[in-house]
């Protein structure tokens, strides 16, 4: 459902075509073992805001080879644009962007366009997961690694524009009916698709609205909304990786995604379908997609690590760091804690029951296909993740804020306002992170909007770099030390 990179970058290409211009791994399948709780000293029965710990669940089992097999090839975003479109825009595709596994079409694709065939006989290109759930780090593309140099800036007319731009490439009736479809929806959730600053997704934004414009017990679309539309907030979420599932009990920042995390994934499908036998059919493969993602290894830290340096830095992280992120190596505990917005300080917008987790968006979740086995229970906290493969996700915080482990740790360190290049390969091994520059003025100090853009300026509401202070009391020798640690993770 990113819906967007059309838009936002394929469409631009469609309009420049047309001649307009446009506005600027795999074993078998387990069962997430039960959180065994880590009993780690004091500090936690002295704070007046003890941790909630989120329990096991039971997930239906599945497939892994096949769940990747469907992750890249099912099309579970059913609507999109005719191939002849597609194919006049993007006559070849750079190897860079072609994935292992893809079978027929798919293979000639970029990795997050799937293609699909409809009843009709129309052959379309829809879009898939890989657009927010892949993610380049020094050049190479990791499927699971969320994508952090995601643009969504673009305003809802523009982009509304730009979907228009794709009918001036068709002729045939059945593809300009199916073109329409896909239009009316992408354009509904246009105005609650677009953030202030580059980086950050808005998928909790706009899924509130795909929701509101179905009828939770049919599932059929409504070209008005069915629920109370409140207006868009500009609300930074930074893509989380996929391999925390394979220790998480619960899906999304603030714990909310709870019961069958299968149901839960293939939401992504409510910005196409329009039935529930049509949700029936994607739910049949998605236990096998989840089965693929909570198997999945994060990628392993490419540079060297000193073994000694890190060694120390284990000893300190277990000290400070385990009782909220676990244990990791042979015999690790991971214990799924919710901390509150009190007690970690990070920004609280998220968790205040905003977009996909307010109230009525939560009630009709429970009333609708995906609540028979799933349930949304967001809290106003956010989930401790596990650190699996965390050097390779920056920036850091569920919004995106902070560029480096190294500022994380050292409050003191984390810039106001920052901007990067978003070019993976800019990376810095030493404070693990992005490569950024800090700024002396934030957003409204800055005339151009393309700067203004890839500026990010904490002091915006849900933008903030606050809380998380627990890094903060080490030496700077034990802070390098977990650092270093952390590379092992
Ligand atoms: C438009 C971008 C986008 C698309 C498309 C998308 N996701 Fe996500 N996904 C997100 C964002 C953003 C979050 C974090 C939301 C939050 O925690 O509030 C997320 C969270 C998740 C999580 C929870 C991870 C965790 O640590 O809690 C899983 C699992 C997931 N998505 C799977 C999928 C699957 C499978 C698909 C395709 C069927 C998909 N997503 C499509 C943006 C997207
Ligand atoms: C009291 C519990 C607690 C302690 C102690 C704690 N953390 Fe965290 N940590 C959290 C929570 C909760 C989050 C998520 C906050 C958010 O996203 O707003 C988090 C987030 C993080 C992140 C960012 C993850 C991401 O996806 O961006 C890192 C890295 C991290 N912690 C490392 C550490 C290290 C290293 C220590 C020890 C020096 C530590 N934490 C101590 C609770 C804790």
């Amino acid at each position: 459902m990113k819906t967007f990179s059309y838009v936002a970058a394929g469409l631009v290409a469609v309009a420049a075509l047309a001649g307009i211009e446009a506005c600027s791994a795999t074993k078998n399948d387990a069962a997430s073992p039960a959180p065994e709780p880590i009993e780690a000293g004091a500090p936690d029965a002295e704070s007046s805001y003890p941790p909630v710990t989120l329990a096991a669940e039971p997930q239906r089992t599945g497939d892994p080879a096949k769940g990747y097999r469907a992750l890249v090839n099912e099309a579970y975003v059913p609507c999109g644009i005719p191939y002849s479109a597609y194919s006049q825009v993007f006559p070849t595709v750079a190897e860079d962007k072609k994935i292992p596994g893809r079978e027929g079409r798919n293979a000639t694709l970029a990795y997050d366009f799937t293609a699909m065939t409809t009843k009709d006989g129309v052959e379309l290109v829809t879009s898939n997961c890989l657009t927010c759930h892949a993610g380049r780090i020094n050049g190479k593309l990791v499927v699971g690694l969320g994508a952090a140099d995601g643009d969504y800036t673009d305003d809802a007319a523009s982009r509304i524009q730009s979907t228009g731009y794709v009918g001036a490439l068709l002729t045939d009736p059945k593809e300009r009916a199916e073109w329409m479809k896909w239009k009316e929806r992408v354009d509904t959730v246009a105005p609650y698709s677009v953030l202030s600053t580059r980086g950050p997704n808005p998928a909790d934004g706009f899924t509130a609205v795909l929701f509101a414009h179905h009828d939770p017990k049919t599932m059929a679309w409504s070209k008005t909304p069915l629920l109370d539309v409140p207006p868009p907030v500009d609300l930074p979420v930074d893509v989380p990786p996929w391999w925390r599932m394979k220790k998480k009990t619960s899906m999304f920042y603030v714990g909310g995604g709870r019961g069958d995390h299968a149901r839960i994934m293939m939401t992504a499908s409510v910005l196409c379908t329009s039935s529930v036998e049509e949700s029936k059919a994607i739910d049949a493969y998605f236990a096998d997609i989840r089965s693929w993602i909570a198997n999945l290894d994060p990628p392993a830290y490419p540079f060297p690590i000193d073994r000694t340096l890190a060694g120390r830095g284990r000893t300190v992280f277990e000290g400070t760091c385990s009782r909220c992120h676990g244990t990791y190596g042979d015999g690790g505990q991971y214990p799924n804690r919710l901390l509150s917005t009190e007690e970690i300080g990070t920004d609280p917008l998220l968790a205040s029951g905003t977009a996909q987790f307010a109230g009525p968006y939560v009630a009709w979740f429970k009333d609708s296909f995906f609540g028979d086995i799933a349930r949304l229970e967001p809290q106003k906290g956010y989930v401790a993740p596990p650190l699996d493969g965390i050097w390779a996700t920056a920036p850091y915080l569920h919004n995106g804020s902070v560029p480096t482990i190294a500022a994380l740790l050292d409050s003191t360190q984390r810039p106001t306002y920052w901007t990067r290049s978003f070019d993976s390969k800019d990376y810095d091994a030493a404070a693990l992170g992005w490569l950024f520059t800090a700024l002396d003025h934030g957003k409204k100090d800055e005339p151009d909007p393309n700067t203004s853009h890839a500026i990010y300026d904490t002091t915006q509401i849900g933008y903030a770099n606050s809380g998380h202070t627990y890094g903060d009391g080490l030496s700077a020798d034990d802070r390098a030390a977990v650092i270093e640690y952390l590379k092992t993770l």
